[in-house]
């Protein structure tokens, strides 16, 4: 049985990141017209550089906890099939899934440590801090954005996951509050193929009732004994 998991920010909570819509929560602290659309790019770089390069300074900061951990765990351990056992979708742009080392990574909403030139579409590896006048390495246009999805854009790798939703007997959503599309319409789609879906979160989210199965917790908890139970059963 092929397995699809997808991420959101509580599941990396626990290693300190803040999550965007928690009481406090990013997008209670700011404008995410501001710092997260195109045109609050256009309107002001700076602010929006100076938003991703104190959350890019977070990721570095912070370590991967005993969710990330399991996910590893169960793409080494969870048996294969012909297509691949596991599909890991993340919303998140940390890279705390890859530094606890689970391989190949869906990052529909793009990553915090890759930059992206706006003129070309060339991609390299971001350094700590990025700014408005940094010329691409490859055209030198004065265009570098973090390589990160915002609202009004499509997300990645959509043809990918949808073949992934398409084939899963399986489907898990970790941490996320089910309120950003299309990330939110994945328990439908993996429902119409036919998956049983499970959601993991720390308490019910607006998308619960779409679950066959709701469990709630903190993921550094309920994250590991989930992979525990699956892996058991085999
Ligand atoms: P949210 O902040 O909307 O939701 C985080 C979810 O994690 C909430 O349902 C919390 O209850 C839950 N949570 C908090 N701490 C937890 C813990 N320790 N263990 C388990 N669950 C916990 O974040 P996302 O759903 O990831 O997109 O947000 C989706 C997208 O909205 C983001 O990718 C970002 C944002 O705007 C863009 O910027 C395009």
């Amino acid at each position: 049985m092929e397995i699809v998991i997808l991420t959101g920010a509580g599941i990396s909570a626990e290693s300190g990141l803040g999550t965007f819509r928690d009481k406090g929560g990013l997008w209670a602290q700011y404008d995410l017209r501001e710092v997260a659309t195109p045109e609050g790019f256009a309107r002001n770089p700076g602010l929006v550089h100076d938003f991703y390069n104190a959350r890019r300074a977070n990721m570095r900061a912070a370590r991967p906890n005993a969710a990330h951990r399991a996910l590893v765990r169960l793409a080494r351990d969870w048996p294969r099939d012909g297509h691949g056992g596991l599909t890991l979708i993340t919303q998140n742009v940390d890279d705390l899934h890859e530094r606890a080392g689970s391989p190949d990574v869906i990052h529909m909403h793009g990553e915090l440590g890759r930059a992206l030139c706006a003129a070309c579409g060339a991609r390299w590896d971001a350094p700590d801090e990025m700014h408005p006048l940094d010329p691409c390495p490859a055209c030198g246009a004065r265009a570098t954005r973090p390589d990160v999805v915002w609202f009004g854009e499509i997300p990645y790798h959509m043809e990918r996951i949808g073949a992934a939703l398409r084939r899963c007997g399986l489907f898990v959503a970790i941490g996320t509050s089910g309120q950003v599309y299309p990330a939110a319409g994945f328990v439908a789609e993996a429902r119409a193929a036919g998956a049983d879906t499970l959601e993991l979160n720390l308490e019910r989210s607006q998308t619960s009732h779409l679950f066959d199965r709701v469990e709630t917790g903190k993921a550094g908890r309920i994250v590991p004994a989930f992979v525990d139970r699956l892996l058991q059963a085999g």
